[in-house]
């Protein structure tokens, strides 16, 4: 079928935004999209007319949509492949038969990748880390983005344009009608932004104050960032300053603490810790696991400076939504954080160490004692729970001093 009801946007004089918008995805491996997303791709109206990366394989239509819009896919001579990822890349193969381009276009990881999925019905061939592709009237560079996001990422740059296709890289999880950055509630960008900083790049951070580092040392002058998921960014290019931030992972005096409850005793000592907290001069996230999903947590931590965890003990383990949580949390190797574990137990009680062996696992620095209760928190062992938080409180003050 040729839809015909998609219409690509015009981002520049040589480029169209011909993407996809999912509106519905709630879940990206594991993060939870509450605002959907985007699948971008861009056409390059030079000599050689060139698709930058294409879209999530049911998206196909859409893609193919916008194109037509603008011209014939079969016109499109290469394609460019950022990152093989099959958000990226999962039409690819589609679009190849598609458009039958004269090439593809990758990092060498890159084109080991497509390789690996495939791909093997046209050449792919792969460019130098700083290399460049004449597309005629117009010039595209590539620089290596190892691991931001999979080995094989890289960025475009189209030097007359002075344009990013920046992969995803200054990314977002954000569906709107609005293709610009500029036509959104900053609010949102920001909180968005942020939220796909902690769940996709937070392991990279090291990688990422290097790369900004790069853009600045090599000079590279940037008018348009076109990411692969949210908006482009056309002017007051705030997500530039905000990596840079959340790349230091810098400690404030916000403290995260997530547990999960049986019967409320671990939920009582979360209060408790809470109020610790806040008198020890803290601001506090509490975050129940039955309301508070991983993402929203990692979230939080992106900008904290304690992490506290709470479980009580189900059947000699940690509660499951609380392993859930630190397998996730420890991928994303959260750092400068001071902490402590909690629960409550009936009999065995080997949640609180569990917890204690997966925060030293994630090099959280632990203050004072784990606190455990057996079965329900009196008032002494509430008042216990309230100087562990004021412990954790100060600690973290004296780590800001
Ligand atoms: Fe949007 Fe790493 O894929």
């Amino acid at each position: 079928m040729k839809a015909k009801h998609f219409e690509a946007v015009r981002v520049n004089e040589h480029v169209y935004w011909v993407g996809a918008i999912d509106w519905g995805i709630r879940n990206f491996h594991g993060y939870t999209t509450s605002r959907g997303t985007t699948y971008n791709a861009y056409l390059i109206l030079a000599d050689k007319v060139t698709l930058i990366d294409t879209v999530k394989a049911p998206f196909l239509d859409e893609l193919l949509g916008r194109i037509r819009s603008v011209i014939d896919p079969e016109k499109i001579d290469y394609i460019v492949s950022n990152h093989s990822e099959m958000d990226h890349t999962g039409s690819l193969p589609a679009v190849i038969d598609a458009v039958k381009p004269e090439k593809v276009f990758a990092s060498k990881m890159g084109n080991k990748a497509l390789a690996a999925h495939h791909l093997d019905r046209v050449e792919i061939e792969a460019v130098e880390n700083g290399g460049s592709l004449s597309l005629g009237n117009l010039n595209l560079r590539f620089w290596e983005t190892r691991m931001l996001h999979w080995p094989d990422s890289m960025v475009s740059y189209l030097a007359e344009d002075k344009l990013l296709f920046s992969q995803d890289g200054f990314g977002m999880h954000l569906a709107s009608s609005e293709r610009f950055a500029d036509e959104i509630e900053p609010s949102i960008l920001k909180q968005e932004a942020a939220k796909y900083y902690a769940n996709i790049l937070l392991p990279y951070s090291t990688l990422i104050t290097r790369l900004l580092a790069t853009v600045k040392e090599v000079g590279i002058d940037i008018k348009v960032l076109a990411p692969d998921h949210g908006p482009v960014w056309r002017k007051d290019f705030d997500i530039l300053g905000w990596y840079g931030g959340w790349a230091k992972q810098k400690p404030t005096m916000k403290a995260v603490v997530a547990f999960d409850t049986m019967w409320h005793s671990t939920e009582l000592m979360a209060r408790a810790i809470s109020e610790g907290l806040v008198e020890g001069g803290a601001t506090v996230k509490v975050m129940p696991l039955g309301s508070s999903d991983r993402s929203e947590v990692v979230t939080e931590l992106l900008d904290a400076g304690a992490f506290l965890v709470g479980s009580p003990t189900l059947n000699n383990n940690m509660f499951p939504t609380v392993a859930d949580l630190l397998c996730y949390v420890r991928g994303l190797k959260p750092k400068n954080l001071v902490g402590q574990a909690f629960g409550s137990y009936g009999w065995s009680g080997e949640s609180v160490n569990q917890l204690v062996r997966e925060l030293e696992q994630m090099k959280v620095e632990l203050v004072g004692e784990p606190a455990k209760v057996n079965y329900v928190p009196d008032e002494t062992a509430l008042a216990r729970c309230k100087v562990l938080g004021r412990q954790v409180a100060e600690k973290i003050a004296e780590k800001l001093r």
